[in-house]
Order: C-alpha cells, then sequence, then structure tokens
C-alpha cells in the first residue's frame, strides 16, 4: 500500500529505471531476485556522466537498505554485498540528501503520526515465535528494553552489542525491535542502520563520515523522540567515529537519554560457539545456558582482541555498552524453522522432508559431530529460491 505514493517518488528523483521496483506493491514476479541481480548494471543505467550513474547507484543502494528496513519481507539474502564504488568528490552528500528525500516523502504522506508503540507484548511475543534457539539473547533483550523503556528519565541512551556468528538472528532480532517499538509510519522517522562497508567505506573519508554520522543522528533525534540507531557489522565501524558515538552515548548534554543504540557483529562468537559445544560434549541441554555462563568467556575473548582494538570494544571499556547479547550457534532443528517460516512467509507448501532437503544443503559444524550451521539461517531463504526454480 505504501509502495503506491513511495515508488513513483523513487523513481522520479532517480530518473531512471528502477530496479528496484519488480515485484514490489503490485504482483510483480516474486522477490526481483536472482535474475533481477544478474542483469548487467548498463541496462538500467541508462545515460548519463559517470558522475551521475554514481550518484544514481549510490542512491539506489541507500534506497535499498532503507527499503530492506521498511519491508524486509521483500528483501531476501545477503545484499550487503555493494560493488565498490568510489566516494564521489563534491559537495552533495548522499546519507543528507537520503534523508531529506525521505523526510519529504513522509510529510507529503501526512504520516507525521506521534506515536511510538514500545509493545513490549508484542516484542516478547515476536522474539518467541521468530527468533530461533536464542534463549540467552531473547531473554537478555526483553529485560534490557523493559527497564529501559518503563523508566520514565533514562540517564543515558541504552546501547546493547549483540554477539555471535553470521546468520543466528542478531539482525532479525534487531528487525524484531524495530517493529514492535514503532508504528509502521514511524520506522523510517525512528531508525537509521548503519553498515559500514554501505555507509563508512573508505579510511580516508573518515572526517566526512564523522560528521555525516552525527548531522544523521542529530536530525533522527530532532524528529523522533525515541530513535533507533543499528550498527551491522560494528567491528568493521571505521574507529575514527569514536569520538562521534561516544558523543550521543554517554549522558552529557548532547545525549539524548531516550535513543537506543544496537551494535552488531560477531566478535567474541567463536568463545559463544565453544561453550554451546562444551554444553552439549558434556550431554547438557542447550537451554541450560544462562547469560551468566556466556558473559565471562563472551568478555574475554572480545578483550583479547589485541592491537587492533574495535570501537566496540572501546565503548565497553568507557562503559557505555549497558549490555552484551550473546547469539548461540544453531543447529540443524533451528535451521529447519528458519525454513518453515520461509515457506510460510512465500505462502508454499512444504513438508518435513523438504524442510530437511533444505538443512542438507547446508554445511554443518564441528566436521566430526555436524552440530552447528556454519551460516546459521542466513542461506536458507536462498535455497528455498533455488528449489523454487
Ligand atoms: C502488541 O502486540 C500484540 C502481539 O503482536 C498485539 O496483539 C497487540 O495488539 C499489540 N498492542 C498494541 C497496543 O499495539
Amino acid at each position: 500500500m505504501a509502495m503506491g505514493w513511495l515508488l513513483p517518488f523513487l523513481l522520479l528523483l532517480l530518473q531512471t529505471p528502477c530496479r528496484l521496483c519488480t515485484g514490489q506493491g503490485s504482483p510483480g514476479p516474486k522477490e526481483g531476485g536472482e535474475e533481477e541481480r544478474e542483469r548487467p548494471a548498463n541496462t538500467w543505467l541508462t545515460s548519463g556522466t559517470h558522475q551521475v550513474q554514481e550518484l544514481t547507484l549510490l542512491s539506489m543502494e541507500y534506497a535499498h537498505d532503507l527499503q530492506c528496513w521498511l519491508w524486509p519481507d521483500k528483501c531476501d539474502g545477503d545484499k550487503k554485498a555493494h560493488p565498490a564504488w568510489s566516494w564521489p568528490t563534491g559537495s552533495w552528500d548522499p546519507m543528507q540528501m537520503l534523508s531529506d528525500w525521505y523526510a519529504r516523502v513522509t510529510d507529503h504522506a501526512g504520516l507525521l503520526d506521534d506515536r511510538i508503540t514500545n509493545n513490549l507484548t508484542g516484542l516478547r511475543w515476536d522474539l518467541g515465535r521468530r527468533l530461533h534457539g536464542q534463549h540467552v539473547a531473547e531473554g537478555l533483550i526483553l529485560t534490557y528494553l523493559e527497564r529501559f523503556l518503563q523508566h520514565g528519565e533514562p540517564l543515558k541512551p541504552l546501547a546493547l552489542s549483540f554477539h555471535g556468528w553470521t546468520g543466528t538472528g542478531k539482525n532479525l532480532a534487531a528487525r524484531i525491535i524495530a517493529e514492535n517499538l514503532y508504528l509502521d509510519s514511524q520506522r523510517s522517522r525512528c531508525i537509521r542502520v548503519f553498515i559500514p562497508q554501505l555507509h563508512f567505506p573508505h579510511l580516508s573519508h573518515v572526517e566526512a563520515y564523522k560528521v555525516q554520522l552525527e548531522n544523521q543522528i542529530r536530525e533522527v533525534s530532532s524528529r523522533c523522540p525515541q530513535p533507533l540507531f543499528v550498527f551491522d557489522e560494528a567491528d568493521k565501524i571505521p574507529k575514527g567515529l569514536l569520538s562521534s558515538i561516544r558523543l550521543f552515548l554517554s549522558s552529557g548534554k548532547q545525549s539524548q537519554s531516550h535513543s537506543i543504540f544496537l551494535f552488531l557483529s560477531s566478535m567474541g562468537s567463536n568463545a559463544i560457539n565453544e561453550l554451546a559445544l562444551s554444553f552439549w560434549a558434556a550431554g547438557r541441554q542447550r537451554k541450560e545456558i544462562t547469560a551468566d555462563d556466556l558473559e565471562r568467556p563472551l568478555r574475554a575473548a572480545i578483550k583479547e582482541n589485541q592491537g587492533d582494538i574495535p570501537l566496540t570494544q572501546q565503548l565497553m571499556e568507557e562503559g557505555l555498552i549497558d549490555g552484551l547479547v550473546p547469539f548461540l550457534p544453531l543447529e540443524r532443528a533451528h535451521v529447519k524453522l528458519c525454513a518453515r517460516d520461509s515457506f510460510v512467509a512465500r505462502g508454499l507448501p512444504y513438508t518435513e522432508k523438504e524442510l530437511e532437503l533444505v538443512a542438507q544443503e547446508l554445511l554443518f559444524v564441528p566436521e566430526e559431530h555436524k552440530l552447528f550451521s556454519a551460516q546459521g539461517c542466513k542461506l536458507v531463504a536462498q535455497r528455498i529460491s533455488f528449489m523454487e526454480l
């Protein structure tokens, strides 16, 4: 429904055939996925100078990034591997441009609804139903968020650091949080997702990124009383951005104490995996693993990072991160639950046999036990797309 007005606008803005338009809003080809991506870039980038093409590409990537957040089901698979582009020099600022554009769209659409839902019941329900095999993360997320949201005047923003292997549900958990804390119409106003490879790709531009990041955070904070900032692949955030992020996380004048920051990374995931394996080897139930069991090894593993200290570790040492949230490696049964969810989301029938087939396509480690999915649930949706062909 919302796509109805958004897409023409996007089209107008980009002045170019819109790669994102296939399969959305209207009953086009499903997902617009594989075949779409394989088409050479120049069939949809029609004309113009190199610079214009770059701008177009960049805008589309941002738009896509945003779209993945707003309509995640239209956006399966790993689209993060963006082609490298050089950061164009010049006076325009793509991030600012996109956020201005987006603000204009939402204003036009009359979506200036101030309500933030903070639906903790929905959060509890969704985490339990959609996040598989993560009882520790689920409990911690609920505890931290309940405490924070029910506190009338928090002293500082809430900052949580999600740790775990790829595909274990860190992104999904962040999305579930977003969906239950904000109305659809609020998500675009209140949420910013930063992906270092996309938003901060070149170390040499770190000074420019600092300005952009601070502007972005200020801008979202100015129009949303409870902003949510998600940093994906947080271990790859350039360290030069530390001072900018610190500015907003500490309980100073600059900070917006109602903001929520989520840092997602795979830092320390080996320690989590080893602990899960040791429980299994000792014949203990996965469900018995507690947050306390994981806390110490995880902290130690993160601290072990010698020499090149990631930015999030620095924040941790400064006491600016309120909690670590570990995500356990996923077992076969969990992957099958993800497969089931994907079938259901696509409205496809499935049987136990098909779920098993999807699981069989994935790599399980360690070699001798084949216990944990090396990619978690990450490739599940893609596998199902292939099965459909
Ligand atoms: C909260 O979420 C639950 C479960 O999704 C839903 O039934 C309920 O209507 C929501 N409440 C509000 C106030 O949105």
